[in-house]
């Protein structure tokens, strides 16, 4: 079956989500059983040169076009802030079409809104991608944990500052020559202080902790700190000491309340998390029936997300070839109606 979709943004990862699917239609076809068509992609500016180029009639004009396309089944939706992107949403919702989003920011303070919208029109909304780009950590917490209490779950959720931090460790490089490095490199935001502050992995571990503990958290009380007071002294100081420097995020949860937090942290060189350099994230889950597990991969980057949201598509076109609405699913589990405290 051939199920069209639309693409509204195309910068870092909306150019390497058109490239997976133009190039590797049959692969995704053979390995799924569906045909996914990239009939519209929106963006404002179409007059520069794209890293990846589209056909002519796959470049709208107006958003529009694809909310007004009834073939388009499925918004994936790469832009990045908060305003735009709810509007967005809620008139794809609206109009009875299933999203795809890599937003994290939207989904850590807005996500219980965006989620009771879609679960009234019984609209699926994938996000594999919001959390540590190509590793399908969201899917394992859904899906292969789900016999787990999560006690504990945390690790390296921004691949910009872990670029930034094993450049000034291994290389010796300074903060600002290092994150120019990320920027060209497709890994940071189109604002990088939300990287070096430390709020995206905030969002990050927001989303991570709900899907984990089974509600929503106010996002505003999350303790955050970042990397931007890091400097050569710093480093060269935990060296000398056998640790390494990471900013880390980490949620717990305990008697029915969650701890989440963002800082930088000295880990002992030999910590497994130490070892995890450059663009790479790792995420670290205790389970209570599983117990310790880790997930290691590329935390950004244009092909590593553009990876994860070429799951979720497919996920979701799948179920809409089959003509079902999935048992196991997003927009219909429980935790979205719960919230959180947090300590
Ligand atoms: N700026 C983010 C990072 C992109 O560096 O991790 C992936 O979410």
């Amino acid at each position: 079956m051939k199920i069209d979709i639309g693409i509204v943004g195309y910068g870092v990862v909306g150019n390497g989500t058109a490239k997976i699917l133009e190039e590797k239609k049959e692969l995704i076809k053979d390995k799924s059983g569906v045909e996914i068509n990239l009939k519209k992609v929106f963006t404002r500016n179409w007059n520069k040169e794209f890293p990846f180029s589209l056909k002519e009639d796959q470049k709208a004009k107006s958003l529009e076009e694809l909310l007004e396309d009834e073939d388009i089944k499925i918004i994936v939706e790469l832009t990045g802030g908060i305003d735009f992107p709810y509007e967005l949403l809620t008139k794809a919702i609206e109009k009875g079409k299933h999203i795809v989003t890599a937003n994290k920011a939207l989904l850590a303070e807005k996500g219980k809104d965006i989620f009771l919208k879609a679960e009234e029109k019984n609209i699926r909304i994938g996000f594999e991608a919001a959390v540590a780009g190509g590793i399908p950590i969201i899917r394992a917490l859904r899906e292969g944990l789900v016999a787990n209490n999560i006690e504990k779950i945390y690790g390296i959720l921004n691949g910009t500052t872990n670029y930034i931090l094993t450049s000034m460790f291994k290389e010796g490089k300074d903060f600002q020559t290092a994150l120019e490095e990320a920027k060209e490199l497709g890994y940071a935001e189109a604002d990088p202080t939300l990287d070096i502050n430390g709020v995206d992995a905030g969002h990050k571990i927001a989303i991570l902790a709900s899907l984990s503990f089974g509600g929503f958290l106010n996002f505003s009380k999350i303790h955050i700190e970042g990397i931007e007071n890091i400097n050569l002294l710093d480093v060269e100081l935990a060296k000398e000491l056998g640790y390494t420097l990471k900013l880390l995020a980490i949620a717990k949860n305990q008697n029915g309340e969650a701890e989440v937090r963002v800082h930088p942290t000295f880990l002992p060189s030999d910590h497994p998390l130490a070892k995890v350099e450059g663009v790479f994230n790792a995420v670290m889950v205790e389970g209570d029936s599983v117990g310790e597990t880790m997930f290691y991969g590329k935390g950004a980057g244009s092909l590593p997300t553009a990876s994860a949201v070429v799951s979720d598509i497919v996920d979701i076109a799948k179920s809409i070839s089959l003509g079902i609405g999935r048992e196991i699913e997003i927009t219909s589990m429980n935790w979205k109606h719960k919230d959180i405290n947090l300590k």
